[in-house]
């Protein structure tokens, strides 16, 4: 019958057997999906396979660490790690439309990784953290939007591999029980959902290094407080983001003129509709003072209480 440990030793068997002595390629995004397709073929090959992590610059705070410290350091894996975010950065200077940043986003991130695969040798096989479910639903509106761009695990062009799809059986569920199974951290494995153009797109407007500075900060205060107040578990997605605005606010004797950031957190069961998250005013309360203390060029904390629909989790 059917339990977790069966299902990897034959899946096990079924990947040797398929590459037998030949390498597997694999773009890691540190998401779940990618992380737990990772972790179950290097168990099943080890050194033959290697992976590319893309650091586009728009990760939360400690994203990338975390992401090197599990598969490099933990796991022993071939992992190359490319700091791209200046690639990055440059494509999006001036660039203000949503949708045109997420095409810059995504297209960037398979030229990058085209590079790197380029240098490597003998790569035959492309790994994939394809689920059921992409495969089912990939043919709603959203879903084909958010796929298109979300194109971590794109397949290179002018690249001849042959593809190898592990969990496209399971269920989102399941992944994640898998990657407990395989012993991926928490961090990983109940990761929140985040957008593979991540902060790029919180960044309302233009996406420079001083506000990502902004965004990224306050995210992770946001966080923090909402891992101690224990809601973790209760909330779908919480994040700041940044809109285009500055305001005048009063600091000692001086009156200044800094950004307003917003906090959204939203309960959803699976993202296609969502209420906004009760978080008590205490918490809130917190979470604003310390963003406004600690973090430079911010006067004001906004929370957003509108519903999808007619609003996005997403504020771009
Ligand atoms: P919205 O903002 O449309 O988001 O209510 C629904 C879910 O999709 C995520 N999202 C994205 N995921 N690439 C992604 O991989 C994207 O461009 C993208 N835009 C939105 C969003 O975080 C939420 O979970």
């Amino acid at each position: 019958d059917w339990t977790m440990a069966n299902f990897i030793e034959m899946e096990m068997e079924k990947i040797r057997n398929e590459v037998g002595d030949r390498n597997v390629l694999c773009a890691l995004s540190g998401g779940v999906d990618s992380s737990v397709v990772a972790a179950l073929i290097h168990k099943a090959i080890g050194d033959q396979l290697t992976c590319i992590f893309v650091d586009h610059g728009l990760l939360r705070k400690h994203e990338g660490d975390t992401v090197m410290e599990t598969f490099r350091d933990q796991f022993h894996m071939n992992i190359i790690k490319v700091d791209a975010q200046d690639r990055f950065l440059n494509k999006l200077k001036g660039v203000t439309d949503p949708e045109q940043k997420r095409k810059i986003i995504g297209n960037e991130f398979i030229y990058v990784f085209d590079d790197e695969a380029a240098k490597l040798e003998n790569m035959d096989f492309l790994a994939q953290g394809t689920l059921y479910t992409d495969i089912v639903e990939s043919g709603t509106e959203t879903a084909q939007t958010i796929k298109s761009h979300h194109n971590v695990g794109g397949l290179p062009e002018d690249m001849e591999f042959k593809l190898i799809e592990p969990l496209d059986t399971l269920f989102k569920d399941e992944v994640r029980a898998l990657g407990t199974e395989l012993g991926l951290p928490d961090e990983i494995v109940w990761r929140q959902p985040f957008p593979g153009p991540g902060l790029g797109i919180r960044v309302l407007g233009e996406v420079t290094p001083e506000k990502l500075e902004i965004v990224r900060e306050s995210d992770a205060i946001l966080r923090e407080e909402i891992r101690k107040a224990g809601l973790e578990k209760d909330i779908w997605q919480y994040f700041t983001v940044l809109p285009d605005i500055r305001s005048v606010g009063v600091m000692g004797d001086a009156r200044t003129y800094d950004y307003a950031v917003g906090i959204r957190a939203v309960t959803s069961i699976d993202g296609m509709t969502s209420d906004w998250a009760r978080i008590p005013w205490e918490v809130l309360e917190k979470i604003s003072t310390r963003i406004v203390n600690e973090v430079d060029h911010v006067n004001r904390i906004l929370y957003d209480v509108t519903s999808k629909p007619p609003a996005t989790i997403e504020w771009e």
